[in-house]
């Protein structure tokens, strides 16, 4: 009997990887499943694409990427230095991960959170330890500042939490750092432009502190992969000296003259995310009516769960009416769904789906 060898290196071998949300290639569904914005980005950035495109693709792109760290720092008040960009946040954790949390003592995070945390832990074997949230699925930042304070290696948390949507007042991100000064917090803020309160004004007093956000969900580009952390210089050198032993080209030049148009673009920035956020509590109120119980959202997606109707059942239902939404088959919010907020008529199809079902 012959059997077949195993090329994998061990970890791999053990590695649980993260499952994106459905990709469908079923046109005229409601897509309601991965955060993704809803609306088109700004017109100006498919000009800075096309003009981009026609000159250059022959040269790699500027490895720095400084134009657009400048473009990025202008914005949020910060100098070139202290930022970083990366294809996606989801790299800009990765690489993160990799330079500040390798340590003799554990990670620490909420036990609900973006499940590609974990992953990361996993692929660069650094041990975990998981905080609680409670019954709402709130973290107490006291408790977790606590737990900090005895010693640990650092602290990542989502602040709109992922996949709750709730948000952390700056007040406790800032406990979390003064708990633990010789240890990075990385406060994930992927969601914060659609009503979370952002940490970067903390970022002159805490050179302990990395704050990660993404042009992915309020800037409607997850086609074109940019995220990016801010800190002080001495954290983005360390993610500069990761990427360098990685990959020195992660944006392309395409991403980069998009993203810089995005940046620029403020006004659409704020129609846009205006909409979102309108839609979400206006969904909110419908959800409600239908029976639904729904966590306060200061993201662009909604948690929610039924008292009387299973989750999975729920949301085959809704895929049988061409409506995608998000369920997590994992201990504690296997009963909730994560629907990301669509455009208004998005939505309304959803709630015409939900109440035929429900019905
Ligand atoms: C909490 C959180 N962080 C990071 C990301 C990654 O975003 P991206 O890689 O598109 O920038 C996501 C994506 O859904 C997320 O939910």
């Amino acid at each position: 009997m012959s059997t077949v060898p195993s090329f994998w290196s061990p970890r791999i071998a053990a590695l649980e990887p993260y499952v994106p949300g459905e990709q469908p290639r079923i046109a005229n569904l409601v897509k309601l499943n991965t955060n993704e914005n809803p609306y088109p980005p700004s017109p100006r950035v498919l000009d800075a694409i096309q003009e981009a495109a026609e000159k250059g693709l022959e040269r790699y792109p500027d490895p720095e990427s400084v134009a657009l760290r400048e473009a990025i720092a202008a914005r949020c008040g910060l100098h070139g230095t202290q930022v970083f960009v990366g294809n996606g946040s989801d790299e800009v954790l990765a690489h993160a991960f990799f330079a500040f949390f390798q340590q003799a003592e554990p990670l620490l995070m909420p036990d609900v959170t973006y499940s590609f945390y974990r992953v990361y832990a996993q692929l660069y074997a650094i041990a975990c330890e998981l905080q609680p949230v409670d019954e709402g699925l709130r973290l107490d930042a006291d408790a977790l500042a606590a737990r900090a304070a005895a010693g640990c290696g650092g602290i990542v948390i989502a602040n709109p939490n992922a996949p709750t949507g709730i948000g952390m007042p700056l007040a406790c991100i800032e406990r979390l750092l003064q708990a633990c000064p010789q240890r990075v917090v990385l406060v994930d803020e992927a969601y914060v432009d659609f009503g979370g309160e952002s940490a970067l004004p903390l970022i002159a007093r805490y050179p302990n502190l990395l704050v990660v956000q993404t042009l992915s969900k309020s800037h409607s580009l997850a086609g074109l992969r940019v995220g990016f952390a801010c800190g002080q210089a001495q954290l983005i050198d360390a993610l500069q000296r990761v990427k360098n032993s990685f990959n020195s080209y992660p944006l392309d030049r395409l991403a980069a003259a998009g993203a810089i148009a995005a940046l620029a673009d403020e006004a659409w920035f704020s129609k846009t995310r205006d909409a979102v956020i309108d839609t979400r509590d206006g969904l909110t109120l419908q959800l409600e009516d239908l029976g639904f119980e729904i966590l306060p959202s200061q993201a662009n997606f909604v948690f929610v769960r039924h008292p009387s109707h299973d989750a999975v059942a729920l949301a085959a239902a809704l895929r049988a009416r061409a409506v995608l939404v998000r369920h997590f088959n994992q201990p504690r919010i296997a009963e909730y769904l994560r629907i990301s907020i669509g455009t208004r008529e998005q939505c309304s199809a959803l709630v015409d789906a939900l109440a035929q079902i429900l019905d």
